[in-house]
């Protein structure tokens, strides 16, 4: 056992790093789906049946508990997942309520009704399939009033990371950040609502210019597992092995894996 990290490909890992920097006696199982990324431009139909098949490998390997390490996973697979496909014992738990709590000024599990925060003006970069969902608007106003969301959907982004492609992807994120621009000149923080954003977090800093503070999810994530753990030390299981698993080529998957983590990162065959 140990706790497993889905991913649709290789943005997970940035959530894998923080979470091994924190909890360095825990084992982690990761699986990146990456033969069907990207997710972000599928369908909500398609991503649940995608994520579940790869949650469904993790619990097979031995994972009690699964962190969704992808918002658009999170966004349009996991209420469904929740509501009737979880089995007794297992639990899956996804990347927004972190970012939002902290955005929100929250402590965990702060239930209170929302109240007014400090940040007004917030501008959302995520996937397409993430921005339909309007999943980060619904669970922000759960707790937050008065807080204007633009959004941006980075079409492009995660294909040119997953094909390794960071030329591309930079200048992506420079002409998302400029259509935002034109929406809302002047954000006051900035959500990178995709784990793969934070391997290009300079070029949307870059982009928006000093001044916007950036929530980025990996630390955020760490920190709430880290605090769920303490609670549920039972679903953490007595397995000591780490584990990459990919959907797609290993070879090809570890090599990029190793580029972007500066560390040895052996993928095998899910
Ligand atoms: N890392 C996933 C996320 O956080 C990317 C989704 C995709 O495959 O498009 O949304």
């Amino acid at each position: 056992m140990a706790v497993g990290v889905f991913d649709s490909g290789l943005g997970g890992l940035t959530v894998l790093d923080a979470l091994v920097r924190r909890l360095p006696q825990v084992p982690f199982v990761y699986f990146g789906d990456n033969a069907n990324t990207p997710y972000g431009t599928r369908d909500a139909e398609d991503i649940y049946r995608l994520t579940t098949q790869g949650v469904q490998r993790l619990f097979d390997e031995g994972c009690d508990l699964v962190i969704l390490a992808c918002n658009t996973a999170s966004a349009a697979a996991l209420k469904r997942m929740q509501e009737s496909w979880i089995p007794p014992g297992k639990r899956v738990l996804g990347v927004f309520v972190p970012l939002i709590e902290a955005l929100t000024e929250r402590q965990w599990g702060d239930n209170s009704p929302p109240r007014e925060v400090a940040v007004k003006h917030v501008a959302l970069f995520a996937t397409p399939a993430t921005v339909a969902s309007r999943a980060f608007q619904r669970e922000l106003a759960f707790r937050a009033i008065g807080v204007d969301v633009e959004a941006q959907p980075c079409g492009g982004v995660v294909d040119a990371i997953e094909q390794g492609d960071m030329i591309l992807a930079e200048a992506l994120v420079h002409s998302h950040v400029e259509a935002l621009h034109r929406r809302m000149p002047k954000p006051e923080a900035a959500v990178l609502g995709c784990t793969h954003y934070p391997l290009m977090e300079d070029a949307f800093r870059a982009a928006l210019g000093s001044g916007v503070q950036v929530y980025s999810q990996p630390e955020l994530v760490a920190a709430s597992l880290e605090h769920y753990l303490e609670r549920h030390p039972d679903l953490i299981g007595a397995g000591t092995e780490t584990l990459f698993l990919t959907t797609g080529d290993p070879v090809a998957v570890g090599h990029k894996a190793t580029q972007f983590l500066r560390r040895r990162i052996p993928f095998r065959a899910a």
